[in-house]
This record gives C-alpha cells, sequence and structure tokens, in this order.
C-alpha cells in the first residue's frame, strides 16, 4: 500500500479488524507487550481499521494525511479515550489531559513561561544540572543509561519548575512516584478495569504513588506560597494571579506541576536514552559528535551553542522519530462526522501513533535504520505532511517541544564531550512497555574523553 500526502479514499464502510484480538483484553496485550510490531502491521489493513482494547473497540487512523486531521481539529477530535482517561486520574486537569472547551485559557495562562525570551534561562539551568550529573558519572563503570539519563532530566525539569529549593530526598520520592505512574499509565488505560483493580503489586504500587505524589506536592506548593522571594521558576509563574486577576487553586496548580513533571521528564529521559544507545551502537558518527562539541570553548554548554551543535541535533530529531517517547495518543469523536470518506459516530474512539506514521516506508525509506542523515540540509522536514509528529500537531502540539529539543542537544553535546559509551554486553536492549518506549537492558560502559580526543 502506497501512501502519499493526499487523503486515502473509498475506505469501506465496515473497517477491517486487525488480527490477534483475544477474549477480554483484546488487542492490548499485543498492543502493549510489542507495540512496534503490531503498530507497523497495522497499515496493510487499510488507512483506518478496528482495533480492541478490553471491551471498547476503537479506530486505529494508519495514514499521516487522516493523523495530521484529526491531530488539527481538537475541537472535533477532543482528548479522551481510554488513555487520557487515566491520564485525567494523574494530572486531574492540568493542560496535556483538559478538554477542549478549557484548554485555550490554561494555555494562554501557561503560554508565558515557554516564552523565547525565557527560553535561554531555562536551557542554560537544564544543561547546567545534567552537566554536573554527568560530571559525577565515574571512568570505567557501566551504567544502567535508561535510569541514569532518566536521573539526569528528572534533574533538569525540577531545577525549572521550581526554585532550587527542594532537598535531594523529596526530589527522588517525586521521581520514584513519577516512574511508578507513568509505569502504570497504559497497562490502565488498555486493560479491562477489573484487571487493574486486582489488589496487584503493580497496582498497588500505581495508586501509593499518586497518593504519595500529591501529598508531596501539597507540602510544596504550601511552602512556596509562604515565601516572599521569587526566582523565575515555573512554580511561581503557577502562583501568581492570572492576567484576568484569578489565582489558581492547590489543587490546579499541583495538577499542572504534575503534568510538566511527567511530561517533560519521561519525554526527555527516554529519548536520551535511545540517542545514547545508537551514539554506543555506532562509533564513528558517536566520534562525529563528539568531535563536534568538543570545539565548543570549555565550560558548561548554553543555548548559545545550540547552533554549532549540528550534528547532535539531527540525532535527536532521528531518535524522537525512530523511538517517538510518545508513541500512542488516543481522542474522543465529539459530533459525528467523516474521516477520510468513512462515517464517524459522536462518542467514537481513535487511536493515533506517531510511531506508526514514523515507521511508513513511503514516508520514511528504511523505517527501521537509525540514520541522522535524513535530517541533514535541506532535507530538515519529511516530505510526507503528518509523518513527523513527534510532538503532536496543532493547539495541541507539545507546549514544551523547542524546550525539550534544546534539552536534549544540549546534554548530547555535554556527554559526548566528556565521556565515550560503549555496549557493555551484547545482549539485545529491548523496549519495555510504558507511557514512553523505554528501553530495558540498555548497560553502557564508559571512558572518559580528553579535550584533544
Ligand atoms: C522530547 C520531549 C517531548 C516529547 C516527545 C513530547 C511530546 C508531547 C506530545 C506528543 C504532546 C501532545 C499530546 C496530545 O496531542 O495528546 C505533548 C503535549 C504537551 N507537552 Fe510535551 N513532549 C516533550 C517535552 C515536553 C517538555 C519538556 C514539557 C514541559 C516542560 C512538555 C509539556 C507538555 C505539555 C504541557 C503538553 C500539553 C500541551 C497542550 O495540550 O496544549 N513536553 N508533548
Amino acid at each position: 500500500m502506497t501512501f502519499t500526502a493526499s487523503r486515502p479514499s473509498n475506505i469501506p464502510a465496515a473497517l477491517p479488524l486487525l488480527p490477534g484480538a483475544l477474549p477480554l483484553v483484546g488487542h492490548a496485550l499485543r498492543l502493549l507487550n510489542d507495540p512496534a510490531r503490531f503498530l507497523t502491521a497495522a497499515p496493510a489493513h487499510g488507512p483506518l481499521s478496528r482495533v480492541r482494547l478490553g471491551p471498547l473497540t476503537a479506530t486505529l487512523v494508519s495514514d499521516p494525511a487522516l493523523t495530521r486531521d484529526v491531530f488539527l481539529d481538537d475541537a472535533l477530535y477532543d482528548k479522551g479515550g481510554p488513555l487520557y482517561d487515566r491520564i485525567a486520574d494523574v494530572m486531574g486537569n492540568g493542560m496535556l489531559a483538559c478538554p477542549h472547551s478549557r484548554h485555550r485559557q490554561q494555555r494562554r495562562l501557561l503560554q508565558p513561561a515557554f516564552h523565547k525570551d525565557r527560553l535561554p534561562a531555562h536551557l542554560d539551568l537544564m544543561a547546567a544540572e545534567i552537566t554536573d550529573g554527568i560530571d559525577q558519572w565515574q571512568p570505567g563503570r557501566t551504567l544502567d543509561m535508561a535510569a541514569q539519563a532518566q536521573a539526569l532530566t528528572a534533574r533538569a525539569i525540577v531545577s525549572t519548575l521550581f526554585d532550587g529549593t527542594l532537598d535531594p530526598a523529596t526530589v527522588t520520592t517525586m521521581v520514584q512516584d513519577m516512574s511508578a505512574i507513568t509505569a502504570g499509565i497504559y497497562t490502565h488505560a488498555l486493560l479491562p478495569a477489573a484487571y487493574t483493580r486486582l489488589p496487584l503489586p503493580a497496582n498497588r504500587r500505581y495508586t501509593r504513588a499518586q497518593r504519595s505524589l500529591r501529598a508531596t506536592l501539597g507540602r510544596i506548593i504550601a511552602e512556596h506560597r509562604a515565601r516572599t522571594t521569587d526566582h523565575g521558576a515555573f512554580l511561581s509563574l503557577l502562583t501568581e494571579p492570572g492576567p484576568d486577576g484569578r489565582t489558581l487553586t492547590d489543587k490546579d496548580v499541583s495538577d499542572q506541576v504534575i503534568t510538566f513533571f511527567i511530561a517533560g521528564m519521561e519525554t526527555t529521559g527516554n529519548a536520551l536514552a535511545w540517542a545514547t544507545h545508537h551514539l554506543a551502537q555506532d562509533p564513528s558518527l558517536q566520534q562525529r559528535v563528539h568531535a563536534e562539541a568538543a570545539t565548543l570553548p570549555p565550560g558548561p554548554l548554553t543555548h548559545a551553542h545550540l547552533s554549532e551543535l549540528e550534528l547532535a541535533s539531527r540525532v535527536i530529531t532521528e531518535t524522537l522519530r525512530h523511538y517517538p517517547p510518545v508513541w500512542l495518543l488516543t481522542r474522543t469523536v465529539t459530533r459525528d462526522t467523516t474521516l477520510g470518506d468513512h462515517p464517524l459516530k459522536a462518542g467514537d474512539t481513535l487511536v493515533v501513533s506517531a510511531y506508526l506514521v514514523q515507521h511508513l516506508p513511503s514516508a520514511h525509506p528504511s523505517p527501521h535504520h537509525f540514520d541522522p542523515a535524513r535530517w541533514a540540509p535541506p532535507h530538515t522536514t519529511p516530505p510526507v505532511p503528518g509523518s513527523l509528529i513527534p510532538f503532536g500537531l496543532g493547539a495541541r502540539k507539545c507546549i514544551g517541544d523547542t524546550l525539550g529539543v534544546g534539552e536534549l542537544t544540549l546534554a548530547l553535546g555535554a556527554l559526548t564531550r566528556r565521556w565515550q559509551l560503549t555496549p557493555a554486553t551484547a545482549a539485545p536492549v529491548r523496549y519495555e512497555r510504558d507511557i514512553v518506549i523505554r528501553p530495558h537492558n540498555l548497560h553502557l560502559h564508559l571512558q572518559p574523553r580528553h579535550r584533544s580526543a
């Protein structure tokens, strides 16, 4: 099947059910256990197909133009479906999960935190935190890079959210709680509710972590409101009166902080881990990324160096294509409509996937090959619209996209400037099911670089 930028037509009225559905769970286990295989097989069944997630039958969109249509009309295709129901359990009315009706007001309130004038300060803070973390690694050690990368990006997001006043024990508890929550979200979204209510250790961890995180944030917000000094962190913005003079309640502030924390930590942590995986697999690429960063003056990298980290930035783009951290999203249809020429009913659930469109051979030749050269100028955007969407599209597009890419590029520059990475084991790196596609068994060996290398 060939995919083009134009919308597919003649979609059959009765959409095909994807093969392999099991009683009760439908396709959920196949999707959770091997998302890559499941999603890359789906387009062969047409631009739209049916997928069963527990008791729910949803429509899976396998075409870039239709995926774009879904993202770009956020009133018609609103946040909703099992994934967003679970995300809303965790993030409440935070900006990521809130419905269209509440979104614009929130986006207006929070946009100033991401204004281009503020980004340099955020990026410099993030790069300094990450460099400090990287400098503490020991030569000759083997690192679990998924955990390390996440620890680095957690430090980075904490530094921008709070004003450096959190004690390390609080940060550790929050990161552990976040990880337990994100590890459970897709399972809770895709498996039947009866399973997720069982008194299993994983279910108990998920519930306990949510309670613990809310309690920690409640304390931090109360302490922050009681302080008189302001260091310009996100938390200050959230606790100040908005343009209409209204102040957010503690619950609203807590919802937004959880949103930023989850959205900004897991995504970047996993992208950084996958980028290091590919550099360790390809010594020549790693050497070139190192050489680029090694030409920069000594001292911490800052936002001013971004334009000189061209190859590092292409490695990040290719990582976000190959392993889009947010690999699957759901939407709810709000009124009867047609997608392509296929009728949909109000209340239908749609599933869209960056992983799926970013592995279409028609849009990205040899899609399973990791190749930063795809993005060498002038090919900085893909020829097929809607086929590179790691940050989504339209009004709900990631508010932290520039910040996240800048952070990752500086992190990769800092890391390759200081360390040489080699695989510590021949065991294959696998995916772990999670809200992000997380690398499992990514153990890398570290050797220091010398500036002349
Ligand atoms: C590589 C890094 C990142 C990736 C791949 C990523 C991905 C995404 C995606 C796919 C969405 C859209 C979800 C949807 O349409 O349903 C999104 C939304 C969002 N992201 Fe990110 N994100 C990243 C980094 C960040 C960072 C660093 C922050 C904040 C510090 C952040 C905060 C948000 C927020 C608040 C939203 C909701 C935006 C809205 O609905 O208006 N993200 N992100």
